[in-house]
């Protein structure tokens, strides 16, 4: 019976794969397929990911930020379900959405500071696209200021705030009047601002995908009072790091911040349905919503869903009971001390970095000739080669999901749920460990990564 079972599992994921091959992104399939991660999962739940052969995975990689709740929270599906069962109004955009109401209360509430009203939408480029709007607006200036190495999504405005990256490549011309400065550096970030051109500074406050980079509070509070100075709005993109993730409801609490806005999305609704917001300050708000003929000059058909608002109240609630804020900021430096602790002496690591649960080991060329021949060589073949076959030693051998960062290929990420366990922070550090050590003593590693060369050569 059991063995039917599976086989059937293994018909259907063939059958699923075959049409998503067909009708949606074959290229992702084959990528997939190249890195061996190509697994159906069955069952999500906490950070654990159990697929149809009865394989436990465990999560760290939160689906980029947006588990921070562990997978199928019940509080989340209860509420979803208890949602769908009232029958209540959707879409009728002719009513007020009441449940979006209570959502923007609290979560004005928790980032305080000038934040009082909220805008929904759904993901986290849309809301980029939103602070890019009404930024200009507000300002009355086009010119948008951003750092380099940044993520901001990939639609053609956030795209714009990537300009040069491989994520922009032939899609322009993008936005006129983006400029981009060097992260964590004032003198650049002054000489710009002092031209009173920019609308606003659009900055993440721990990058992520640049490698997780977290700066000095002197730097996020020199950038604020310099945007209030010339004039620039001074905005956070908290995509990724809002919502707990770094120990506190915003990463701008850690620094003392009082942003002028903030982007919320990937973790906002709990990882089931999509939601994002834009915080802003009254005075933002009536500059773009100034009479009752621009009541809906910006808005978007499913912004204010109730599934998604019922999902964001239930994520945050989930939240504080649990008290994952401060989970995240216990565990996540306990995290980085234990992965210190077992990677030190390791050539090629050089730094474990984070705040709360938003952790990265940074990895680096060796020195000693063993290594460096077989690295050097990989990284003709594709800079990202490396830190791709960690990713793969770790899911094929540890079970571990995890992924380097999309702009900095030389950093891991170790991001997992908030809800993470100790015992699983320690199969972690344990996992990554062995995967290190064998890095730097058997050939095994490298074979693989030399096959996997092949063979991407050959797809
Ligand atoms: C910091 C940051 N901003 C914006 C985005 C875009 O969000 P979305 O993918 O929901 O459009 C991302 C996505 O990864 C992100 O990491």
């Amino acid at each position: 019976m059991a063995a039917t079972q599976s086989g059937v599992a293994e018909i259907t994921s063939a059958r699923t794969d075959q049409s998503y091959s067909e009708h949606v992104n074959p290229q992702w399939v084959r990528l997939l397929n190249l890195l061996e991660m190509n697994v159906r999962y069955t069952r999500c739940s906490g950070a654990e990911l159990f697929t149809d052969r009865g394989t436990r995975i465990l999560d760290f990689l939160s689906g980029y930020c947006v588990h921070n709740l562990g997978h199928n929270h019940p509080a989340v599906i209860a509420a979803l379900h208890d949602e769908l069962d009232r029958c209540g109004p959707a879409m009728l955009q002719s009513h007020v959405a009441e449940l979006a109401g209570e959502l923007a209360a609290e979560l004005t509430r928790l980032a305080g500071g000038q934040l009082t009203k909220a805008y929904f939408c759904s993901s986290g480029s849309e809301g980029v696209e939103t602070v890019i709007k009404f930024s200009r607006v507000h300002t009355r200036r086009s010119g948008l200021l951003y750092c380099a190495g940044a993520f901001h999504g990939l639609t053609c405005g956030a795209l714009s705030l990537m300009a040069g990256s491989q994520w922009a490549e032939g899609f322009g011309p993008l936005l006129p009047g983006a400029e981009n400065v060097p992260f964590a550096h004032l003198k650049e970030l002054e000489q710009k601002l002092a031209t009173r051109k920019f609308a606003a500074f659009i900055v993440e406050p721990v990058q992520a995908e640049a490698g997780i980079c977290v700066p000095d509070r002197e730097y996020l509070q020199q950038a604020q009072e310099m945007c209030r100075r010339y004039g620039t709005l001074f905005v956070l993109d908290e995509v990724q790091t809002g919502m707990y993730r770094t120990g506190k409801f915003l990463a701008a609490h850690h620094y003392g911040l009082d942003p002028d806005m903030v982007v919320l999305a990937k973790a906002l609704s709990g990882g089931l349905v999509p939601s994002g917001a834009v915080l802003m300050s009254d005075e933002i708000y009536e500059s773009i919503y100034s009479g009752l003929g621009r009541s809906i000059i910006h808005t978007s058909t499913y912004s204010e869903n109730n599934l998604s608002m019922r999902a964001g109240l239930a994520t945050l609630h989930a939240l504080q009971d649990e008290r994952l804020g401060e989970r995240a900021e216990q565990l996540g430096a306990k995290l980085r001390q234990k992965l210190a602790d077992a990677l030190s002496g390791y050539e090629m690591v050089a730094e474990v970095r984070g705040l709360g649960m938003l952790n990265g080991i940074v990895f680096q060329s060796p020195n000693k000739l063993l290594l460096k021949v077989p690295f050097e060589a990989f990284r003709k073949v594709h800079a990202g080669m490396f830190g791709q076959m960690l990713v793969m030693r770790l899911f094929k051998s540890k079970n571990i999901l995890t992924q380097i960062c999309g702009n900095n290929l030389m950093v891991l990420k170790a991001a997992p749920p908030l809800v993470v366990t100790e015992a699983q922070l320690d199969e972690f550090v344990a996992a990554v460990q062995t995967v290190v050590d064998m890095v730097h003593s058997s050939p095994t590693f490298w074979m693989d990564a030399l096959q996997l060369a092949r063979r991407a050569v050959n797809v």
